[in-house]
């Protein structure tokens, strides 16, 4: 397995990786790696010839009063998972590699960042956007993998694939959870022994509103005011919002239509924002 640091260096081995004729499925994570990241490395070890995944913790998605400083880096301990995981190459650079001084470059995806997490963290997605681009073309990978867990990511993603006319396929995989339904998440690390108990609320609201559905519940008002109501019981527990839209647009639905609607909240428990989501 090979660590490539510098930029020029990723793009040279790319191209002649892709020159060669070999495939590449790309994994972009910020580390902290977990069995959700693994399970993307291991769909592309599945479906291409070389395997990157890059490892960043992206300074530009980060608000101001954000958890960038104190977001859990273990590089030792990352490489060995990719190891594990047959990962042919980590790319990881340098914040002042990636955004040396006088940058001034920015990709937006509209709307689509501006609902949901979007509003209440400003700027993240064009954030992500923007570190995904530089990413696709230091990489060049023919795949690129994102998980489900981050469903607004995804769609961004996918759009701006799709408007920028990326040559990137885009994979999204299901959601990989603890065996008592807390879905896996870097930040999980910031939950005391009793917060992490108590955080299995999101998917046992997510259940909720599941059910609720599948009993004919079509009114997605109703449907939140109940995830609403049980997520108000747990004390530790402080919803940020609770959105009912269509997967394709992230608007709002008026009446649950049994396909493609999303189900997505954002919950502090204690001083951790959590994320969680279902798609029906
Ligand atoms: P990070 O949070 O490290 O996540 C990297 C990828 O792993 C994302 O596609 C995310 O959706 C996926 N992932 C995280 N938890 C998962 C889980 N429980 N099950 C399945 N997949 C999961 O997302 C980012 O990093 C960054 O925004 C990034 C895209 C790397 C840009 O900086």
């Amino acid at each position: 397995m090979q660590i490539i640091k510098s930029l020029r260096k990723m793009q040279l081995v790319s191209n002649q990786l892709r020159n060669k004729g070999y495939s590449i499925g790309f994994v972009p994570t910020m580390g902290a790696l977990h069995e959700g990241h693994l399970s993307l490395m291991r769909k592309a070890r599945q479906e291409n010839d070389k395997v990157i995944v890059s490892i960043f913790v992206n300074p530009t998605q980060f608000g101001p009063k954000e958890d960038f400083k104190k977001y859990p880096r273990d590089f030792k301990t990352d490489a060995r998972l990719c190891l594990k995981e047959k990962v042919d190459i980590i790319f990881y650079p340098s914040i002042k590699a990636m955004y040396p001084e006088g940058y001034k470059t920015y990709v937006e995806v509209e709307d689509l960042s501006d609902v949901l997490c979007g509003k209440f963290r400003r700027g993240h997605f064009r954030g992500v956007t923007t570190v995904v681009t530089k990413l696709f073309n230091l990489v060049w990978p023919n795949i690129a993998y994102f998980g489900q867990k981050d469903a607004q990511q995804a769609v961004i993603i996918k759009k701006m694939v799709e408007d920028l006319n990326i040559p990137v396929k885009i994979k999204v995989m299901p959601t990989i959870r603890e065996k008592d339904g807390l879905a896996m998440s870097s930040r999980n690390k910031y939950l005391n022994s009793q917060e992490r108990k108590k955080a299995t609320i999101l998917y046992k609201a997510l259940r909720l509103a599941k059910n609720l559905i599948n009993q004919g519940e079509d009114n997605p008002l109703k449907i939140k005011q109940k995830m609403y109501h049980l997520l108000k019981q747990e004390k530790l527990a402080r919803v940020q919002y609770i959105e009912i839209v269509d997967l394709k647009d992230l608007r709002p639905l008026k009446k649950i239509i049994k396909k493609n609607t999303l189900i997505a909240l954002a919950v502090f428990i204690g001083k951790t924002r959590l994320i969680d989501n279902l798609v029906i």
